[in-house]
Order: structure tokens, then C-alpha cells, then sequence
């Protein structure tokens, strides 16, 4: 079993521990939901297939992004008042980004924060979001808009739930390993590279590798700064216009797919405001091209699109905040970028990537 650990300096209590194996997961949770002190929130199609794992009273989350909202939230608050649930009882989340997410939130606000375990079943929450402490819900088409730092007791990594995962869903996790190679790790950049076959074929060591990697990058970035004042703002990369896609295409372009397409656009922008030089642009349309991402995306309502990047939660009083990357295995935080520029970058034909 590989294992990461996430250190909290202001307390041993709040820090934990990431544990990264194949198939030891089902030992943790079969009948937990029986014991009083542990509740758990699945995802509904992760608790269709894995059906004998989730044995007793469970919440199933249909996990779409129009469900990761305040409602679901009030839902899983009151599923824990009808269980009884305690100050010291322990909330599992089984699933993707979503189910960690809402969960976590509601884990976070229950009795004023309870234990609270992630076990993610998606690439993206196993690389990202299962790990960092970010919780939170969307209000209207404002994505994460409410929400909590609130770190998990502990992260349970297990494999074998790639097993049944879409390919659609695989690449969408696979954006988030290219952008933290982008970001710091130059030498999982050049491994991305040459072994696709292996990564895309899911690989149990590859994968393995990659996800302790990316824990490992972030548990670096959360210890250093835990609520996104400084260095863990890079962490946006290709997410202010990203989230933008995610809106204006009404969440038909998963997560990461927007990601992707917000990272190359975003360089794209920095390139052409001289922020950047060519030969990163090259860099981050070599790793999506290999890996066959559609890097396009035709704006559908112009308008929504242009506020979701000003109403972005990352933008500041003086502007919006750009994380971009200077060289592979390098980013840098660009702040004070006039939203007009960026309208002006999007309008006409502006948003097809330059054939
Ligand atoms: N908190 C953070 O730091 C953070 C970071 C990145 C992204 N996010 C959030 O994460 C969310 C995206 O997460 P996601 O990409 O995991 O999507 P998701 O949670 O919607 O899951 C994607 C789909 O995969 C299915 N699924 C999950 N596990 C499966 C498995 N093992 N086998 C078969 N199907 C499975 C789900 O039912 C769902 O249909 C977004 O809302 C995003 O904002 C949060």
C-alpha cells in the first residue's frame, strides 16, 4: 500500500493520511452503515455496481452537477438527524468530485463539523478533489459558489473502482494529472508523454504511480497554503474559463473536459497578451493532442459565459486572477487581467482554436 501524508502544521489532529492500493477498500466499508457512529453518502451508480459493499441504511446521490446544490445538502443533514448522528460519528463519502464535495460540505456544518472520510471512486476526486479539504455546492449557475476548508480524517484510494469507470470520465480525471504536471512536476509531464498506451489502458502500477504523485504535489501545495491565499490558487489553472464552459454548456462538458479546454485557451490568451512564450503554448497543445482532447469549444451565450468568468469566486475587486504555467513544471499567478480583454479575446471567431 502506498501512502501520502498530508501535514498540517498548526495541528497533528487535522493532519491525515492518503492511502493508495488495489482492491482494500471493500474490507472498510462492507455493512459499515450498521454501526450507529458511521453514515455514509454513495454515489448511485458506484453503489449499483458495487452493490455488496453498501449493505444497511445509505444516501444515494444521483451525482450531476444540477444536484450539487443546497438542497441535497438540507437532504443529507436531515439523513443524519433521522440517524441520530453524533458529534464524534464519521461521514463516508463514496464517489466522485460531487459526492466528496456535497458531503464534505454537509460533514462540515453538521453539529458544527463531524468526522468525515472520502473515499473516491472517480480518477479526477482520486488526483484532486478527494484531497485538500475543499468542499461546497453550486447556487444557481454559479459553480462552488458556498462552501468550506474542511479537511478529511483521512482519503481511501482504491483502484480497483477505475475498473468500471467510463473513458469519458478516465479523461476527464486524466485533465487534472496533466494540469499538475503542467503546473510542478515537469518529469510526470515527459512520463505522461511516453507512456500513454500504458496510462490509457489504466495500468495498475502507471496509475498508481500518477495518483500518488498528484497526492503527493497537492498535499505539498494544501500544507504550504490551506486556503488558497497564495500558492494554492495555481491549482485554477485552465478553471476561471473552465467553469465558464462548464456554465454556458449547462454541464453537458464534464469538469475536467472543461478544464482541458480552459487550460489551452487560457495559454492561448496569455500567449497573445505576451504573458507566456510559444513554446509552452506548444507544450500544453503536445500533451492534449497525444492524448486526443478536442480543445474547441464554441461559446453558446455569450453573455453567461462572459459574467461566469467576472462572477468567478477567483477573481478579485482589481480583476480577474489567471494561474498559468511560464514553463512545464512552472506556473505563475497572473492577477489584475481586465475582463474586457479576456471579452475581447472571446469575441467573433475568437473562441475555435486557430487551425
Ligand atoms: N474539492 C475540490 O478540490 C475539487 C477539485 C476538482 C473538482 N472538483 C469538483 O468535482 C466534480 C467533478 O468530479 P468527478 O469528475 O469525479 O465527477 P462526478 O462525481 O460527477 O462523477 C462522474 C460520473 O462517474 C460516475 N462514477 C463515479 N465513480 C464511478 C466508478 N468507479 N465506476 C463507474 N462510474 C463511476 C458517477 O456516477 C458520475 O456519473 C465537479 O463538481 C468539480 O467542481 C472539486
Amino acid at each position: 500500500m502506498e501512502k501520502v501524508h498530508v501535514n498540517l502544521n498548526y495541528s497533528k489532529y487535522f493532519s491525515y493520511d492518503i492511502l493508495i492500493d488495489h482492491n482494500f477498500v471493500d474490507n472498510e466499508l462492507r455493512g459499515i452503515a450498521n454501526y450507529n457512529r458511521a453514515h455514509l453518502v454513495v454515489d448511485k451508480n458506484v453503489c449499483e455496481l458495487y452493490n455488496s459493499f453498501f449493505v444497511g441504511d445509505i444516501f444515494i446521490l444521483n451525482s450531476s452537477e444540477h444536484n450539487k446544490n443546497l438542497n441535497t445538502v438540507y437532504e443529507i443533514l436531515n439523513f443524519m438527524k433521522n440517524r441520530k448522528a453524533l458529534r464524534n460519528d464519521t461521514l463516508f463519502a463514496v464517489g466522485g468530485g460531487i459526492v466528496g464535495d456535497v458531503a464534505g460540505f454537509a460533514a462540515s456544518i453538521y453539529m458544527r463539523g463531524i468526522n468525515f472520510i472520502q473515499v473516491p471512486t472517480t480518477l479526477l476526486s482520486m488526483v484532486d478533489s478527494s484531497v485538500g479539504g475543499k468542499t461546497g455546492v453550486n447556487l444557481g449557475d454559479v459553480k462552488n459558489l458556498v462552501g468550506s476548508f474542511y479537511q478529511p480524517k483521512k482519503v481511501l484510494i482504491d483502484t480497483l473502482f477505475l475498473t468500471t469507470l467510463p473513458e469519458d470520465e478516465f479523461k476527464s480525471g486524466l485533465a487534472e494529472v496533466i494540469k499538475y504536471a503542467l503546473l510542478f512536476d515537469k518529469d510526470l509531464y515527459e512520463f505522461l508523454i511516453s507512456n500513454k498506451t500504458d496510462v490509457v489502458k489504466r495500468r495498475e502500477d502507471v496509475i498508481i504511480k500518477i495518483i500518488k504523485r498528484c497526492c503527493e504535489l497537492k498535499a505539498k501545495v494544501v500544507e504550504e497554503d490551506e486556503t488558497e491565499q497564495g500558492i494554492r490558487k495555481l491549482l485554477n489553472l485552465g478553471h476561471t474559463f473552465g467553469h465558464a464552459i462548464e456554465v454556458d454548456s449547462d454541464h453537458e462538458i464534464k469538469h475536467g473536459i472543461a478544464v482541458a479546454k480552459g487550460i489551452y485557451l487560457e495559454a492561448l490568451f496569455a500567449y497573445e497578451k505576451g504573458m507566456i512564450g510559444k513554446n509552452v503554448l506548444d507544450d500544453i497543445e503536445k500533451i492534449f493532442e497525444i492524448y486526443d482532447y478536442d480543445l474547441n469549444y464554441q461559446v453558446r451565450d455569450f453573455t453567461l459565459f462572459i459574467n461566469a468568468i467576472g462572477s468567478d469566486k477567483k477573481a478579485m475587486s482589481s480583476g480577474i486572477v489567471l494561474a498559468l504555467t511560464s514553463d512545464v513544471g512552472s506556473g505563475i499567478i497572473k492577477s489584475g487581467i481586465d475582463l474586457d480583454s479576456i471579452k475581447k479575446f472571446f469575441e467573433g471567431a475568437r473562441w475555435m482554436r486557430p487551425q
